[in-house]
């Protein structure tokens, strides 16, 4: 039998033109839940509504995130080894997120404007004594990490490595960033690492370093915070602390960077809208609306998968306890019974109820720091330029899981 066209949303090789926006329109038009063929997989629901999406992310009971958060099918093994809070339902899941939470939290957050500040306008002063930049290498790759370098407690020499690292996990499809491509090479001496990738094995040494460095001397940080906090009645081990650490290094560094690259590239597309934002008096209530509709428009990780824990039937979809249902976030994001004109990259578009962090208790943990870096750093870029515009192709990855851009090269006029 052919299989249906839209298992074209499974290959890696499909985004590399771009998302396959018609295709998701399609597969939204057909009102339910549709069954998806994967070459090396038992197939799985896609869910592109936005409705579906939102009820999907707010009922773990029915969509359990304990068999895996990825469309791989993961044994038992390979779960125990890889499982992070995201992996977890219920208490086990609240217990780990509350470790970090305090730290994420709005209040938190909003009280390192200044520190967030300080380093977007150090990056981008050095990016801007050049005319013609990648802006990814210059400005995008280098704020998060950094940002989360000081937040961790990790001396900021090392960003550089963790960039990479993170690039290489989470690029697992892509054979300029990773030497173990997934679908191209036998990765089957790395199943146990996340991501299948050996990069893990590096990322864990230096967890394991900073672990024992943080046991025997706390300092005011996250990761001291975390070791000596009581989870559960016992302190992490070294192995939930490793994935943990692992976790928060790659959610937190490729994910915000996708989203300043991909946005400034939407803005370079819509002239208007980036006339407003760099004119001279634009008003931060519009950069707040702007990030929203960047989020929404950009939706960088694509999908996140749930497990079936009962029969449901959802119009005219019978799923089946057992199934994988994939959140298609990236589609839902275009769904015109929630968003009028999606298509059209509104800069005051109000409300953006948008799933790009996703929805229910596994909500993204760092919303509000990547919010206040992409609006910092578009506010401190703008205030300084009289425009911006492609000074070459966009270089798109290879992954049916983050939307991103390796390069973007652009061309500034200054003040
Ligand atoms: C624009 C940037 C970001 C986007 C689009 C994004 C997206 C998401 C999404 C969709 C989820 C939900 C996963 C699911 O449904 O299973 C999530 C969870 C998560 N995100 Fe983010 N994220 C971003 C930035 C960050 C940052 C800066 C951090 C900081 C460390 C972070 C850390 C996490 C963590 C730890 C989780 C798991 C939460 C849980 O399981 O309770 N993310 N993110």
């Amino acid at each position: 039998m052919k299989p249906a066209p839209w298992s074209a949303i499974v290959s890696h090789d499909t985004y590399l033109d771009g998302v396959p926006w018609e295709l998701f329109a399609r597969m939204r038009d057909a009102g339910g839940p549709l069954w998806v063929d994967e070459p090396d997989g038992a197939g799985f629901w896609a869910l592109t509504r936005h409705r579906h999406v939102l009820r999907a992310g707010s009922t773990p009971r029915d969509f359990s995130c304990a068999r895996g958060i990825r469309l791989e099918e993961l044994d038992d093994e390979e779960l125990e080894a890889r499982r992070t809070m995201m992996e977890y339902d219920g208490l086990e899941h609240a217990r780990l997120r509350r470790l970090v939470g305090a730290g994420f939290s709005r209040k938190s957050i909003a009280a390192r404007e200044d520190a967030v500040r300080a380093l977007a306008v150090s990056v981008v002063e050095r990016a801007l004594e050049h005319r013609e930049v990648d802006f990814v290498s210059a400005i995008a790759r280098e704020l998060p990490i950094r940002m989360l370098c000081r937040m961790l407690g990790v001396p900021e020499e090392d960003a550089d490595p963790l960039v990479e690292w993170g690039d290489a996990l989470i690029s697992n499809a892509d054979p300029e960033l990773s030497l173990a491509v997934v679908d191209q090479v036998d990765t089957e001496a790395y199943r146990l690492l996340p991501f299948r990738s050996p990069a893990a094995v590096s990322v864990f040494d230096y967890a394991s370093r900073i672990r024992r460095e943080r046991l025997q001397r706390p300092r005011p940080d996250i990761l001291s915070a975390m070791l000596h906090a009581d989870a559960g009645g016992r302190p992490l081990t070294e192995l939930e602390f490793r994935n943990f650490f692992l976790l928060l290094i790659v959610a937190g560094n490729e994910t915000t960077r996708h989203t300043l690259s991909l946005g400034l590239l939407a803005l370079m597309e819509h002239p208007e809208a980036l006339r407003e934002l760099v004119s001279p008096d634009a008003p931060r209530p519009l950069f707040e609306l702007a990030t929203e509709e960047i989020l929404r428009w950009t939706s960088v990780t694509m999908h996140f998968r749930r497990t079936l824990t009962r029969d449901l039937e959802w119009d005219g979809a019978a799923m089946r306890a057992g199934d994988k249902a994939v959140l298609w976030y990236i589609a839902a994001n275009r769904d015109a019974e929630v968003f009028p004109e999606p298509d059209r990259f509104d800069l005051r578009r109000q409300p953006n109820p948008h799933l790009a962090f996703g929805a229910g208790r596994h909500f993204c943990l760092g919303a509000w720091l990547a919010r206040l870096e992409v609006r910092v750093t578009l506010e401190e870029m703008f205030r300084r330029i009289r425009s911006v515009e492609p000074a070459g192709a966009p270089d798109r990855l290879r992954s049916n899981f983050i939307h991103g851009l390796k390069r973007l090269p652009v061309r500034f006029e200054l003040r």
